[in-house]
């Protein structure tokens, strides 16, 4: 038996979390559930943003799954992801892309961001220098620059990948995106067998836009990989089939992309592939390869029906419906 936490935060959160589970469960009758609360709920019947045990909960289990949660302005502190991220030193943002049937824009697309996730301008070290002059300082260590490339490379030989695309705006950060390609260069000549290119940001999005079949893995700070993972997703189908893993050394928290839709909230209307996906990667890191590969397929073949897929992406299901084609393929 096998314990996971699973977060249920705001919005659509509770009705794509408990599909999640759904499928989960009926994969792998094996994995428990610690179902802990965050967010706006919580916090006004309680005053607190997490439910009590939530944190003790990640630290036992090292494995959680997270469905979106709503940041509230200036209360707390600044957002439960970012603390959950810091808390856990949850230093590899891993987001895959992958085309996806005839909603995607281009074909062959197969790629996985590398997102620096704890320092950069995320840092949140801004200044008030006047009214009329605000400072942000961009933070950017040799440490975490080291362990989020070492990551990118590992995956890279563990997935048989070819490539890893090193982006920066090193031409013009001389000092801190200098750092990051000088660290990315040195971890590079310990994976001979990868092939290694580096590229600057503005044209990335410009070579992303023009033919993202080119490339494999992206590894990138925190800001461009912020904003290159969006991009991506919005070339392969979009928010509703981004998944994406938060990992450390000890845990990992496993989150679709998309945020908590607060306008189709309680509608079960939601997609909730995204959060699915996001559960393959959790299975798949948990050593349940074989059940996550099924999974995998399970998505792939349902979504393939125009009529099974949720309303986001063309079709008619409910978010309880598409659950059920998932479970019936399995
Ligand atoms: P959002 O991703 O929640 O929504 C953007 C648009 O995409 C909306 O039209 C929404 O209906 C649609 N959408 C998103 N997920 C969907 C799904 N699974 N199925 C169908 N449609 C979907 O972004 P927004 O509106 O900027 O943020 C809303 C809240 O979510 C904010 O409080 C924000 O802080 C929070 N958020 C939380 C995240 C997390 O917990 N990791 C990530 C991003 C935002």
């Amino acid at each position: 038996m096998k314990e996971v936490t699973v977060i249920i935060g705001d919005g659509i959160s509770e009705e794509i979390s408990l599909a999640a589970m759904k499928v989960i469960k009926y994969l792998v009758p094996d994995i428990v559930f610690d179902v802990k609360r965050a967010g706006i709920d919580v916090y006004e019947k309680t005053g607190s943003l997490m439910e009590e045990g939530l944190l003790e909960s990640v630290e036992k289990n090292k494995v959680a799954l997270k469905g979106p949660i709503g940041t509230p302005i200036s209360k707390g502190f600044r957002s439960i992801n970012v603390e959950l991220r810091k808390r856990f030193d949850l230093y590899a943002n891993i987001r895959p892309i992958k085309t996806f049937g005839d909603f995607s824009r281009y074909e062959n697309v197969d790629l996985v961001v590398f997102r620096e996730n704890t320092e950069d301008l995320y840092a949140g070290i801004e200044k008030e220098i006047s009214k009329d002059e605000m400072h942000s300082i961009k933070v950017i260590t040799r440490r975490k620059s080291e362990r989020i490339a070492r990551k990118a490379f590992e995956y890279a030989v563990a997935h048989n990948r070819k490539k890893v695309t090193i982006v920066t705006k090193a031409n013009i950060m001389k000092l801190t995106d200098g750092l990051f390609l000088d660290v990315a260069r040195e971890m590079s000549e310990k994976y001979p067998g990868v092939e290694t290119e580096e590229i600057l940001i503005d044209n990335m999005c410009m070579q992303l836009v023009i033919d993202p079949s080119r490339y494999d893995i992206i590894l990138t700070q925190n800001l461009y990989g912020d904003i290159l993972s969006d991009l991506c997703a919005g070339l392969v189908g979009g928010l509703g089939l981004a998944p994406s893993t938060n990992l450390g050394d000890k845990h990992a928290i496993f989150e679709a992309v998309h945020g908590t839709a607060p306008d189709i909230a309680g509608k079960n209307i939601a997609n909730p592939a995204a959060l699915i996906m996001s559960a393959t990667m959790m299975l798949e890191h948990m050593g349940y390869r074989d059940e996550s590969e099924r999974l995998n397929i399970a998505i792939r073949q349902v979504l393939q029906k125009k009529e099974q897929r949720t309303r986001d992406l063309g079709g008619l299901a409910s978010t309880t419906e598409f659950t059920d084609y998932i479970t019936n393929y399995l």
